[in-house]
């Protein structure tokens, strides 16, 4: 099922009902917005696509509910049900995140697809609320490999009028808090050309469009996006100024800065929070504090910067097992996890049963570990919350958590004394919320 036309007929009835004691400031509202349509338009006809600043002051001034709360925004990927160890939304605690983003919806034909098996999941964690009234849950929509439903919907206002009015039906029928847009990435398929241009000038117009539309429906929505780290794609995918006036907060994806490819035979960390002291020019700045410096240097206030922390870690296959440091050849992933991608409770596994040696770097602040050819870059309780304090110290909003679905949920990590299930996700809270 996804929010087709006749959907949207009803959607549009419903919204456009109002109360008597809301009518008066309802009015207000819609002079404003009537007056902002305007000045839009004679602006759109005076230059194709530019956003005048005059009109982008009004939505700076947008403060939702809490706005400087500290976040702990965690992704949730929709289970497998046929899967009998999968994580299912009732095995989720409900305080452990500030909010919880229900991953990915795809988009096609400018619309939000959803299907049976996530119309539950999003209603199972909704209901979460009940047990934490303060919880805030979002549908996120696209993730890594969905780009293309993006390129289409953003490119006319037309067509990105559909997809708004998707999200407003969306949000208002599964009673959801916000909606995260995960577009990975704008504009990368044509680096430097015109069209990249365009994209990214269109998704900061989706982003104004959607604030402008929240704001006619007096409504506390949340608008969120996830963005890439690494400052070549940050370059020509964004307009950070703009993405800074109209969403809450921004999730930065601030992992899988090295990873086995036919093109970087090496080993790397996943998610080093500094640049290592051999570290040099474009080595340097794939690090978390290389990217969180970046994105307040080109116009993200603190308040909406959300670092992102993995709950996984990256396999290699190391091409010779005398030879395991950082930067050493590798020959593909590794056996553990999938493409790579390792899930905390399988390097937990692997550790216990086999006689690894683990190393840490002093300035990347995160460990690796080897046994033979198998060689991981992952996070650990100690780790994540080096990356917490460094968000407290620099007072950012908040962290990222991808995924909830790669942390231990079971508790296989844990040693006999404790139980402690999502070891990863409670050690950023713990460190955060306090
Ligand atoms: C079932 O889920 C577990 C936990 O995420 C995963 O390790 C396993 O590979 C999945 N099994 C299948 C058949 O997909
Ligand atoms: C963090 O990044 C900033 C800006 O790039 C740099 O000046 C600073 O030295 C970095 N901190 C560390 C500990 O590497």
């Amino acid at each position: 099922m996804y929010c087709n036309a006749q959907i949207l007929e009803v959607a549009q009835k419903e919204t456009s009902k109002i109360s008597p004691s809301e009518g008066r400031s309802f009015k207000a509202a819609l002079i404003i917005c009537v007056g902002l349509f305007i000045v839009g338009t004679v602006a759109l006809f005076m230059s194709a696509n530019e956003l005048p600043e005059s009109r982008l002051i009004y939505v700076e001034n947008i403060q939702s509910n809490n706005a400087n709360a500290r976040v702990v925004s965690c992704y949730y990927n929709i289970p497998d049900r046929d899967n009998s160890s999968a994580l299912l939304p009732n095995s989720l605690h409900p305080h452990l995140c500030t909010h919880i983003n229900v991953a990915f919806a795809p988009i096609k034909d400018k619309k939000i697809i959803l299907d049976d098996n996530m119309i539950k999941t999003i209603r199972e964690i909704v209901n979460l609320k009940s047990q934490n009234p303060e919880l805030k849950v979002l549908l996120s929509v696209g993730g890594a490999g969905n780009n293309n439903g993006f390129s289409e919907m953003v490119v006319d206002h037309a067509s990105r009028k559909t997809f708004i009015r998707c999200i407003k039906y969306i949000l208002h029928n599964y009673e959801l808090d916000g909606i995260d847009l995960d577009w990975e990435f704008p504009v990368i398929h044509n680096i430097g050309g015109d069209l990249a241009k365009r994209e990214r000038q269109h998704f900061s117009q989706l982003l104004r469009e959607i604030r402008m539309e929240y704001l006619r429906e007096r409504k506390n929505y949340l608008l969120t996006v996830a963005v890439a780290a690494q400052q070549v794609v940050v370059d020509v995918a964004y307009d950070v100024d703009q993405i800074n006036l109209y969403v809450d907060y921004a999730n930065i994806m601030t992992y899988d800065f090295h990873y086995y490819t036919k093109f970087t035979p090496f080993t790397g960390l996943n998610a080093p929070l500094y640049a290592r002291q051999s570290e040099r020019f474009y080595m340097a700045t794939l690090n978390i504090n290389y990217t969180v410096q970046m994105y307040l240097n080109k116009g993200l206030d603190e308040s909406k910067l959300v670092v992102g922390i993995p709950t996984y870690g990256h396999s290699f296959t190391l091409v010779n097992s005398q030879n395991a440091n950082i930067e050493s050849p590798v020959s593909g992933f590794g056996q553990l996890g999938n493409l790579g991608f390792v899930n905390y409770p399988d390097i937990c596994k692997f550790v216990k049963s086999n006689k690894v040696t683990v190393n840490e770097d002093l300035y990347a602040k995160v460990p690796y570990l080897h046994y033979s050819t198998e060689w991981v870059s992952y996070d650990t309780p100690k780790s994540v919350m080096e990356k917490a304090q460094y968000i407290k110290k620099h007072n950012l909003r908040g962290a990222m958590i991808y995924s909830l679905n790669a942390d231990d949920y079971l508790g296989t990590c844990a040693q006999l004394s404790d139980n402690i299930r999502f070891p990863l996700s409670e050690s950023v809270k713990n460190s955060l919320l306090v």
